[in-house]
């Protein structure tokens, strides 16, 4: 088997939320697989210590601090990305937030806004404006994150999996339209994994032990447990794939029972 065909050198990365959890365990494993990267999240701040840990690899990495609910801070970001760079290759659209929205009869137009525009627009729209640059080098791999949550709701995040669903389905509609292109547009789904958004479920002993006793694997997810995913997808050793959307969640959506 050729090992290489899971080598990023000399391809250029941009991971939204790379700023800490999956996006920066993502980040980190493109530039151990000779990836260069670009780093976008809001906060500079944090970002700057992932290029650290990125350069104590002896890789490359630049920090463009963006909200993604902005189409104007996206322009930017594939604008600072040709210019330092002059291509792009991979797109992991990953920022995401969560808000707990309770029954749907509580959510106001306020929150439905904020959810989608982070969630969805903001990656459809960085989705374009990568593709166009793609199509400069002959083409590239997009990688939606969304959650294992789209194959059955959870009880008060209804907004958020709804917007979620919606880029799996966007992962379908763009790989239509794009494959023949070159670029391939996929999707990792996320099962439960110890980041900031999933605090509560594991920062005391009892609530982990609940949560891992409905995990098939037996164990929450580290945020490096996407990596693997997240390399493949981006990588040769794929390229006979694209609209397809991932679970990698310990066997957690497969031993979903309504009882
Ligand atoms: N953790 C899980 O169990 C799980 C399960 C299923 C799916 N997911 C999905 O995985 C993705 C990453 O989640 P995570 O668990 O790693 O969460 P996290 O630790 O909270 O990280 C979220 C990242 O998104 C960035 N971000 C948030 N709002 C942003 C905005 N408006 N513009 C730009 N960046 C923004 C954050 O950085 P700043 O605060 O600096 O902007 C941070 O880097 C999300 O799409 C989430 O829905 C997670």
């Amino acid at each position: 088997m050729d090992t290489s065909m899971f080598d990023l050198t000399g391809k250029v990365a941009l991971v939204t939320g790379a700023s800490r959890g999956i996006g920066e365990a993502i980040a980190l494993a493109y530039s151990r697989f000779g990836a260069r990267l670009v780093l976008a999240s809001r906060k500079l701040e944090a970002l700057e210590a992932v290029r650290k840990n990125i350069e104590a690899q002896n890789a490359k990495a630049i920090c463009v601090p963006t909200h993604v609910g902005s189409l104007e801070a996206l322009s930017e970001l594939i604008e600072k990305t040709m210019d330092e760079y002059g291509r792009l290759d991979v797109l992991v659209n990953n920022a995401g937030i969560v808000p707990a929205t309770g029954p749907p009869e509580d959510v106001d137009e306020q929150l439905w806004n904020k959810i989608m525009d982070v969630n969805l627009k903001g990656s459809f729209f960085l989705a374009n404006s990568a593709a166009e640059a793609m199509r400069g080098n002959g083409g590239g791999s997009i990688i939606n994150v969304s959650t294992y949550a789209t194959r059955r709701p959870t009880p008060g995040l209804g907004v958020y999996i709804m917007s979620k669903a919606a880029v799996d389905m966007m992962t379908k509609v763009l790989a239509q339209e794009w494959t023949g292109a070159g670029i391939r547009v996929n999707g990792i789904a996320p099962g439960l994994i110890r980041t900031s958004i999933t605090k509560t479920l594991w920062e005391n002993e009892k609530a982990r032990e609940a949560v891992e006793s409905k995990v098939p694997i037996g164990r929450i997810g580290e945020p490096d447990d996407i990596s693997g995913a997240a390399v493949f997808l981006a990588s040769d050793a794929s390229k006979y794939i694209s609209g397809e959307t991932i679970l990698v969640d310990g066997g957690l959506a497969i031993g979903l029972s309504p009882v």
